[in-house]
C-alpha cells in the first residue's frame, strides 16, 4: 500500500447525482496530504458549485468556463498529475473516453494524461447494465485505465442494484493499492 502524500491529484467530476460526493473525495485526499486540482464538467457544475472544488482542494477548478483561454492547460495537467481519477464518472463521460471524443475541458485533459487514470462510475441500475456501458468499460480497460468497481444497494432513483459510486473509503483505498 503506497501513502499518498506528496502526490498530485486530477480529480475530474462530472454530472452524475454522486458529484457531491467528490467533495469528502476530495477532503480526504487533501487529509492524506495530496495535491489536488480538480476539473468538473458544466454538468457537474449544475449539481455543486464550483467553489466548493475550488475551496476543498486549495486549487483554482479548471472547466470550460476558464478553459477556452488557456487551451494549453490540458497538456499541463495531463503532464503535472501523478494519477487521475475521475469520480463520479457519468455514463456519458466514460462513452466519451472510450471513443476520444474531446469536447470539453476534462476530454481535453483524460487524452493528454500519461499518469494512471481510475474511474469511479456512478449511475443508475439500467444505464450501469447497457451494453453500451459495458462495451465503453471494457475500451477503458484496454486503454489500461483502472475502474473501481461500482457499489450496490439503494440508488438516488430509488432503484436497488448496481451502480453506485464506490464509498469515498474504498476509492482512496483503492488509489493506495494501485497508484505507481
Ligand atoms: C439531477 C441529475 C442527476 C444525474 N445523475 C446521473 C448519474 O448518476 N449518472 C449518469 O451517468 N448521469 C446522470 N445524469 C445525466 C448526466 O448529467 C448527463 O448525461 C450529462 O450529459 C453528463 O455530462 P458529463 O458527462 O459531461 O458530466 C444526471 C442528470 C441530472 C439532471
Amino acid at each position: 500500500m503506497i501513502s499518498l502524500e506528496g502526490k498530485k491529484i486530477l480529480l475530474g467530476v462530472t454530472g452524475s447525482i454522486a458529484a457531491y460526493k467528490s467533495c469528502f473525495l476530495i477532503r480526504e485526499l487533501i487529509r492524506a496530504k495530496a495535491e489536488v486540482r480538480c476539473v468538473a464538467t458544466k454538468s457537474a457544475l449544475d449539481l455543486v458549485g464550483g467553489i466548493t472544488f475550488s475551496t476543498l482542494s486549495k486549487n483554482e477548478l479548471v472547466s470550460d468556463l476558464n478553459f477556452e483561454n488557456n487551451w494549453n492547460n490540458h497538456v499541463d495537467l495531463g503532464l503535472w498529475a501523478d494519477a487521475m481519477i475521475i469520480a463520479p464518472a457519468s455514463a456519458n463521460s466514460i462513452a466519451k473516453a472510450a471513443n476520444g471524443i474531446c469536447d470539453s475541458a476534462l476530454m481535453a485533459v483524460y487524452l493528454s494524461a500519461k499518469c494512471p487514470v481510475f474511474w469511479a462510475p456512478s449511475m443508475d441500475l439500467d444505464m450501469w447494465n447497457h451494453p453500451a456501458t459495458k462495451s465503453n468499460i471494457d475500451k477503458l480497460i484496454t486503454y489500461e485505465n483502472k475502474i473501481i468497481p461500482v457499489g450496490e444497494g439503494e440508488l438516488a432513483s430509488g432503484l436497488i442494484g448496481k451502480g453506485r459510486m464506490a464509498e469515498v473509503i474504498d476509492i482512496i483505498e483503492f488509489l493506495r493499492y494501485n497508484i505507481l
